[in-house]
C-alpha cells in the first residue's frame, strides 16, 4: 500500500437545452404537477435533442472538466464512462468520448452500475493513480434516460432526466482527496429496476418493442425502501473507513432520485438539510450523472470549499450502492 492521495482536480457538467416541466408531462401521462412535486420533489428535467446521444453529453461535460483542471486531452491516461444508456451496446461510450476529445493517449472503458456508476467509476479510476499506473484519469457519469423512459407510464415516466457530469482525477496533497470508500451490490434485487429487453436474455424483437420492454421498469416502493436504508449504511461505512463520523461531514452530495429519499437518508445520518446538496427539482433523476452534476453545481457556486469534508453517496439498479468521502482539494 503506498501513501498517495488521489482526488478530483477538475469538474464539469452539461445538460441538454430542452426542459420538460411537470406541466408538459401532464399532457402525455395521467399525472399532476402537484403529485410529482409532493411525492418526488421534481419540478422539471432536461431532455436530449434528437441528434444528441450519451457520448455527446459526456464529451461536453468532459471538455469543461479538462478546462477546469487546466490540462489537455492528451494528458489523460484513462477515460471511464459510467452509463446505463450507452450510445450502442458496444463499442464503449468511453471510446467515442476518447475520439471526440482526441485523447490520444487514453485507454477507455465503460462501467455499468446504474445510478451508483459515477462513484464506482471514481473509485476504480483512483486505484490506477494510487497504484502508480496512471497520472490523470477522466471519470464521467452520462445518461440519455429519455431514450429508455416510457412517457406513458406514470409510475416511472416522471422521474428521469438527461445530463452528464465529469471529473478529472489526479494526485492531491497529503490528507486531501479520497479518504474512504464503500461499494456494494445485491443482485437478488435485479428484478426491481431493469430494462427487460434488448440484451442477450431477451433480444429486441418487434414483439418486445410492442410490449414496451425496451423501457425502464421499476418496483418503486421496493426501490424506495432499499434506498432509504442503504444510503445511511454505505455512507456510515465509508466514513468509518476514513476514520470519520457524520458530524465531520461538511456536505452530503447524494444521488438525486427523490427528495423524500434524500431527506430520510440525511435524517438517518443525523445531518441537517443545510448540509445536503439538492438539485433534483431541476434535473430529476439523471442516474450516473446526478452525483457529478450536483457536485459541480455546489463547487462552482462556492458552496463547497477547499478543506470541506464531502460525502458522495449513490444507489441504484443491480442493486448497487457506493459512497466516497473526500477532503475537497480544488
Ligand atoms: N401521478 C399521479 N399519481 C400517481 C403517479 C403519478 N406520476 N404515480 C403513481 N401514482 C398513484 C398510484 O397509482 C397510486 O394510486 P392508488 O393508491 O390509487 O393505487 C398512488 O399514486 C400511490 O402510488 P405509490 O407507488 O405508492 O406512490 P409512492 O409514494 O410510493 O411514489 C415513487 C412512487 C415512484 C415516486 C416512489 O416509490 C419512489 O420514488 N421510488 C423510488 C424510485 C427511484 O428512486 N428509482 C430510481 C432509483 S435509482
Amino acid at each position: 500500500m503506498n501513501n498517495k492521495y488521489v482526488g478530483i482536480i477538475g469538474l464539469g457538467a452539461y445538460v441538454p437545452e430542452k426542459i420538460m416541466t411537470n406541466k408538459d408531462l401532464e399532457q402525455v401521462m395521467d399525472t399532476s404537477d402537484e403529485w410529482i412535486v409532493e411525492r418526488t420533489g421534481i419540478r422539471e428535467r432536461h431532455v436530449a435533442a434528437e441528434n444528441e446521444a450519451t457520448s455527446d453529453l459526456a464529451t461536453k461535460a468532459a471538455q469543461k472538466a479538462l478546462e477546469d483542471a487546466n490540462i489537455t486531452a492528451a494528458e489523460i491516461d484513462l477515460i471511464i464512462v459510467a452509463t446505463g444508456t450507452a450510445d450502442m451496446a458496444f463499442p464503449a461510450t468511453a471510446c467515442l468520448v476518447q475520439d471526440n476529445l482526441k485523447a490520444i493517449n487514453a485507454a477507455a472503458f465503460d462501467v455499468s452500475a446504474a445510478c451508483s456508476g459515477f462513484i464506482y467509476a471514481l473509485v476504480t479510476g483512483s486505484q490506477f493513480i494510487k497504484a502508480g499506473v496512471y497520472r490523470k484519469v477522466l471519470v464521467i457519469g452520462a445518461e440519455t434516460l429519455s431514450r429508455i423512459t416510457d412517457w406513458s407510464d406514470r409510475k416511472t415516466g416522471m422521474l428521469f432526466g438527461d445530463g452528464a457530469g465529469a471529473a478529472v482525477l489526479g494526485e492531491t496533497p497529503e490528507g486531501y482527496g479520497i479518504l474512504g470508500v464503500d461499494l456494494g451490490s445485491n443482485g437478488s434485487g435485479a428484478e426491481l429496476l431493469k430494462v427487460p429487453a434488448g440484451g442477450s436474455r431477451n433480444p429486441a424483437t418487434a414483439e418486445t418493442v410492442l410490449q414496451r420492454q425496451h423501457y425502464i421498469q421499476m418496483d418503486g416502493n421496493e426501490v424506495f425502501k432499499f434506498a432509504v436504508k442503504i444510503m445511511g449504511e454505505t455512507t456510515s461505512k465509508a466514513l468509518q473507513n476514513a476514520n470519520l463520523t457524520p458530524v465531520d461531514v461538511t456536505y452530503l452530495v447524494p444521488h438525486q432520485a427523490n427528495i423524500r429519499i434524500i431527506k430520510s437518508a440525511a435524517k438517518r445520518l443525523g445531518l441537517p438539510m443545510e448540509k445536503v446538496v439538492v438539485n433534483v427539482d431541476k434535473y430529476g433523476n439523471t442516474s450516473a450523472a446526478s452525483v457529478p452534476i450536483a457536485l459541480d453545481e455546489a463547487v462552482k457556486s462556492g458552496v463547497i470549499k477547499p478543506g470541506d469534508i464531502i460525502a458522495l453517496v449513490g444507489f441504484g439498479g443491480g442493486l448497487t450502492w457506493a459512497s466516497s468521502i473526500m477532503k475537497w482539494y480544488k
